[in-house]
């Protein structure tokens, strides 16, 4: 079998997407700095899965330890590159970290798969490239154009894309899938493995089960006042678990010969959009937890509303994301009790 090479695969979507080719029988390496991560996640995988992927401590800004791993691993077919800074927020006020990091790590990333003849690559994009589409073109397809970034974040995803269709460009048989995801929820259902974020959660989600587990105090609504049925943004609340199947068909697809493109792009969401008051109303229901909220100001640079058209890629990928939205959260809230009983084990 095919060994992937996944960068970021200690983080939140790489760590489901390794769970997901080892289920499928692929072998993995995993390279990760832990700078947004922790190393148990490998026990998580092994819990789940009964194997414990080789790991390597490595950033992928020092380009030549990165060559060492494909040495190692003579057998790496394709890369499925996470290795990511994700903070809007944080990218606003360090710029060059983002610049440097992101794109840096992409430069290396290839060039290291082109001295080592690894042909097949996918990259974790996001709709932030779309920004706020016009409402003609909701649900957002892959052909809506791509909007000037609001962030150094989301610069970021545009230029590491526009990367990837110019090395393309120069080689005749290299092989990129792009996938932009929409907004990434839950945690495996066995809540081994789960979101980690970093101090305060910027997120929905995290702020959600972090309120409701009496963490925050309470969640604040960033504005009723927006021009949809209740007033809060919309989002498309994609599965983790989806969103890592995802990749699975996704490194398929170019291995069995099917990318006629060589660089394939595509939208990963649900097709459908949840305001964030709804969002709050069904965890309510579905967990019976107290959830303190509040409407709060607008957030500054968040969009109104967005979803995905995943037409495309429940077409060519014939994948598509059908997980139940209130199964999704109980496995968000199921992992931040399974969060909770660490802390108290530790205590
Ligand atoms: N929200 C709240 N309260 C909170 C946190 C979020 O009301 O405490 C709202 C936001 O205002 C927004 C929605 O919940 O309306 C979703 O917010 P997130 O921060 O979870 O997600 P975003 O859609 O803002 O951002 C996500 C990714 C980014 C990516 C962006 C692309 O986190 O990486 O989508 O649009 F750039």
């Amino acid at each position: 079998m095919s060994r992937i090479l996944v960068t970021g695969g200690t983080g939140y979507i790489g760590s489901h997407t390794v769970v997901c080719l080892l289920e499928q029988g692929y072998d993995v390496v995993i390279a990760d700095n832990l700078s947004n991560s922790d190393l148990r996640v490998l026990d998580g995988i092994e819990a789940i899965t009964g194997i414990r992927p080789p790991f390597e401590k490595t950033d992928c800004l020092d380009c030549e330890a990165l060559g060492r791993i494909f040495d190692r691993y003579s057998d790496i077919e394709a890369v499925i590159h996470f290795a990511a800074s994700k903070a809007v927020g944080e990218s606003v006020e360090k710029p060059l970290l983002y610049y440097r990091n992101n794109i840096g790590s992409l430069i290396n990333v290839i060039e290291q798969m082109n001295n080592h003849g690894v042909k097949h690559l996918v990259f974790s994009s996001s709709c932030t490239v779309y920004g706020q589409p016009d409402s003609r073109h909701l649900p957002v397809s892959e052909a809506a154009p791509r909007r000037q970034a609001t962030s150094p974040y989301g610069n970021t995803k545009q230029i590491n894309e526009d990367i990837i269709t110019d090395v393309a460009h120069s080689k005749a048989d290299f092989r990129a899938v792009i996938l932009r995801y929409f907004n990434p929820i839950g945690a495996h259902p066995s809540a081994l493995i789960g979101e980690l974020p970093n101090g305060v959660p910027n997120n929905l989600l995290p702020f959600v089960t972090q309120t409701a587990i009496g963490i925050r105090k309470e969640l604040k609504v960033f504005g009723n006042d927006y021009n949809t049925p209740d007033g809060s943004c919309i989002r498309d609340y994609i599965y983790v678990m989806d969103l890592a199947r995802a990749h699975v068909k996704a490194v398929e697809y170019m291995l069995q010969g099917k990318a006629d493109e060589q660089v394939s792009i595509f939208n990963l969401g649900t097709g459908r959009g949840l305001s964030v008051l709804e969002i709050v109303k069904k965890f309510i229901s579905v967990t019976g937890a107290n959830l303190p909220y509040v409407i709060a100001p607008r957030r500054e640079g968040d969009i109104e509303q967005v979803w995905a058209d995943p037409a495309k890629a429940n077409k060519v990928l014939g994948w598509k994301a059908d997980t139940p939205i209130e199964d999704v959260l109980t496995s968000a809230w199921r992992w931040e009790q399974h969060l909770k009983k660490i802390r108290e084990k530790k205590a």
